[in-house]
C-alpha cells in the first residue's frame, strides 16, 4: 500500500508557531514519526508540504496515480477552500483529513467549519502528531475494505 501525506499552508513553521496550540515538534520530526509507523506497517508514504493552493492540489492529482490513498492536514484550506475539496473528490482514491488541534472547540468560529471533511473517508482531530497515525489506521482499514 501507497500512501500520499499532505500538509497545507504554515505547517512548515511547526515548533515554531503557536507552539501552546500545535506543540513543539517539527514538521521534520512529524515526518519522521509518520514515516516510520507506515513503515513499520508495510506502508509506502510520500510527504509534501504546501503553503500554497495550487501546490495542495497539483500534489493531490500527482498522488492520484501513486497513491492508494492520502492523508491530508489541508490546514487554514480546511475552512474555505472549495478548490481542495473539489481535487478530494476528483482524485477518486479515499482521503483522510487529520488536523494536530481540536478545531472543533477553537475560536474563532470560522475554525469549526471543514468544507473538505464531507468528501473525506474521516476527520480525525485534536490528537497532535498522534492524528495522522490514526488517519494511516483509518485509510488501511478502508482500503483493506475496498479490496
Ligand atoms: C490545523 C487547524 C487549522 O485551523 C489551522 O489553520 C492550521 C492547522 C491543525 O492541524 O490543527 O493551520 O489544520
Amino acid at each position: 500500500m501507497r500512501i500520499g501525506v499532505v500538509n497545507g499552508p504554515n505547517l512548515n513553521l511547526l515548533g515554531i508557531r503557536e507552539p501552546d496550540v500545535y506543540g513543539r515538534g517539527t514538521l521534520a520530526e512529524l515526518e519522521t514519526y509518520v514515516g516510520e509507523y507506515a513503515r513499520a506497517a508495510g506502508i509506502e508514504s510520500r510527504f509534501s508540504q504546501w503553503n500554497s493552493e495550487g501546490g495542495v492540489i497539483d500534489e493531490l492529482h500527482a498522488l492520484r496515480t501513486w497513491a492508494d490513498g492520502v492523508v491530508i492536514n489541508p490546514a487554514a484550506f480546511t475552512h474555505y477552500s472549495y478548490a481542495v475539496r473539489d481535487a478530494i473528490v476528483a482524485i477518486s482514491i479515499p482521503v483522510v483529513e487529520v488536523h494536530l488541534s481540536d478545531i472543533s472547540k477553537r475560536e474563532p468560529a470560522f475554525r469549526k467549519i471543514s468544507v473538505t471533511a464531507d468528501v473525506c473517508v474521516a476527520q480525525i482531530m485534536g490528537l497532535g502528531f498522534d492524528s495522522y497515525l490514526r488517519g494511516i489506521d483509518t485509510l488501511q482499514a478502508h482500503v483493506k475494505n475496498l479490496r
